[in-house]
């Protein structure tokens, strides 16, 4: 087993390269419990869909110190860092392993209906079109009436506002070029490669390469109002966006 000390640096590093892509990682962290906050009762259960390390799941628990989280990922590397860098938070985080892109991903869960808020960050655009719908379909199964799904992810505008979607997925690049040379982070492959010399991990490498292969996680990323239109599809009464900041949105569905 890797040793808290190094769970902790790469963790560490982990969010540190997130947030050299994303630089308003943190804000839309905030943005999403002040929504939580602002619908649900102190004590609920969330979902983190593609939680990676725990980053979204150990704030939000922070954050509400009566809420429960399970925690959601398919690649052994990422779930073993976080639960070795953050246990089960006095039995409050629940770690499962699931691959989003079966259709019963769900169904080891066992909370049907019972969550009151279904959240994700940066990971549902790993997923096809044809996949996403099931996994919003799936997500309003799963929530319990008056729950909500929140998506924070890369979603640019409607597409018929072409130039403006231009203007302001430079002006993300602009930010994000900022924020990496500010933070000195990692890249994508850099943390990999600093990752893959664990040899702790070394068997769990392999696992990872043989789950998502070659499988790139780039160009699905479809526009904020397709996400609304699957998400009603899916059957939520009301979606929007509710933050936004350049092309980077966090979509927001409410369950009756
Ligand atoms: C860029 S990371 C984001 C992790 C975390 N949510 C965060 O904000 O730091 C994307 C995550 O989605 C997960 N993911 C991608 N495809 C998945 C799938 N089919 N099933 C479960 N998790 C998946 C990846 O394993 C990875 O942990």
């Amino acid at each position: 087993m890797v040793s808290l000390r190094v769970a902790q640096e790469l963790v560490s590093r982990w969010d540190r390269m997130q947030a050299g892509y994303i630089a308003a990682r943190e804000r839309r962290f905030s943005a999403m419990f002040d929504v939580l906050e602002a619908c649900l009762p102190k004590k609920f259960t969330a979902l983190d869909l593609g939680c990676g390390p725990g980053s979204l799941s150990v704030r939000l628990l922070q954050r509400f110190p009566q809420a429960q989280c399970v925690a959601v990922d398919y690649d052994p590397v990422l779930l073993s860092l976080g639960q070795r860098r953050y246990g089960t938070r006095g039995k409050r985080l629940h770690w499962v392993e699931a691959d989003l892109r079966t259709s019963d991903w769900a169904r080891g869960l066992g909370r049907a209906g019972r969550f009151d808020a279904v959240l994700s960050t940066t990971a549902l655009h790993w997923l096809y079109p044809k996949v996403l719908r099931r996994v919003y379909q799936e997500a309003y199964r799963v929530l319990a009436p008056g729950g909500v799904l929140l998506n924070g992810d890369t979603a640019s505008l409607e597409k018929a506002v072409p130039h403006l979607n231009a203007i302001s997925g430079k002006a993300l690049d602009l930010e994000q070029k900022a924020a990496q040379r500010r933070l000195r982070s990692d890249s994508w492959d850099a943390w990999w490669k600093a990752a893959g010399r664990v040899s702790d991990f070394q068997p769990l490498f392999e696992e990872r390469r043989r789950r998502y292969g070659s499988e790139s996680h780039h160009g699905h990323e479809p526009p904020a109002d397709t996400h609304l239109r699957y998400l009603r599809a899916a059957g939520f009464s009301e979606t929007a966006v509710l933050w936004r900041e350049f092309n980077n949105a966090l979509l927001v569905a409410y369950k009756e």
